[in-house]
């Protein structure tokens, strides 16, 4: 699976491609503005690191939908546009994959609207976990109807597993085979960590220490 960062923070990026296991970022308008950089600065500067870098438009019509992506996808040869799903999105997204611009559609609740992005071309579809979560049903539920249905009809789209919160979320996503789990940093991170990994390396240091003496 396919690990991406969820943020626009250059160092946040940074820090995780330095790890080497970094394959993607996603941003989203308000992941944009906590930055409050110039738009296409960011975009670039991330498509430099990795290899998919999601920019979302943000007008509403079709027609305009068309426009912004078209310039967002001229800002690095990295990026894939990100579309809402809807009528309006669905028109945007069927136009510019026949164009080559690679989609993210995004803000998905359900299997159905993870279909019906596919078929109008997008990339990647991206199921909003968390917030399925919050609203009392459950999140990966979707993200295992939506592999279910992209295998049974060999849809190449892939399923990126959104909005997690937390690492089980990153385990639920990986165990449903998601292609991509996007996730803020700080989730990231936990998935590094273990007790016992630290508690483990304190012996063996001070294991070490008594005779050999501190490094
Ligand atoms: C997906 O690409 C979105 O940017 C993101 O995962 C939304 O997550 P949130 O629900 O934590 O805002």
């Amino acid at each position: 699976m396919k690990i991406f960062l969820d943020t626009a923070n250059i160092e946040e990026i940074r820090t995780a491609h330095s790890w080497g296991i970094l394959d993607g970022v996603t941003t989203n308008p308000s992941l944009a503005a906590k930055e409050g950089r110039p738009f296409e600065d960011m975009i670039k500067e991330i498509g430099e690191l990795v290899d998919s870098v999601s920019a979302e438009v943000v007008s509403t019509k079709a027609e305009d939908m068309i426009k912004e992506g078209l310039k967002n996808s001229k800002i690095h040869k990295n990026v894939y546009v990100k579309i809402p799903i809807g009528t309006e999105g669905l028109k945007a997204i069927s136009a510019l994959s026949k164009k080559g611009v690679r989609i993210n559609c995004t803000l998905i609740f359900s299997a159905n609207q993870a279909l019906l992005a596919a078929k109008a071309g997008a990339a990647y579809v991206s199921p909003f976990i968390g917030r399925i979560d919050d609203t009392g049903h459950d999140g990966m539920q979707v993200v295992r109807d939506i592999r279910q249905i992209f295998d049974n009809y060999d849809i190449k789209t892939q399923l990126l597993a959104a909005s997690i919160r937390h690492p089980i979320h990153v385990l639920e996503a990986a165990k449903a085979g998601a292609d991509i789990a996007t996730m803020p940093f700080k989730v990231l991170e936990m998935m590094t960590k273990h007790p016992l990994t630290d508690k483990g390396m304190q012996q063996f240091l001070d294991d070490w220490n008594k005779v050999y003496g501190k490094k």
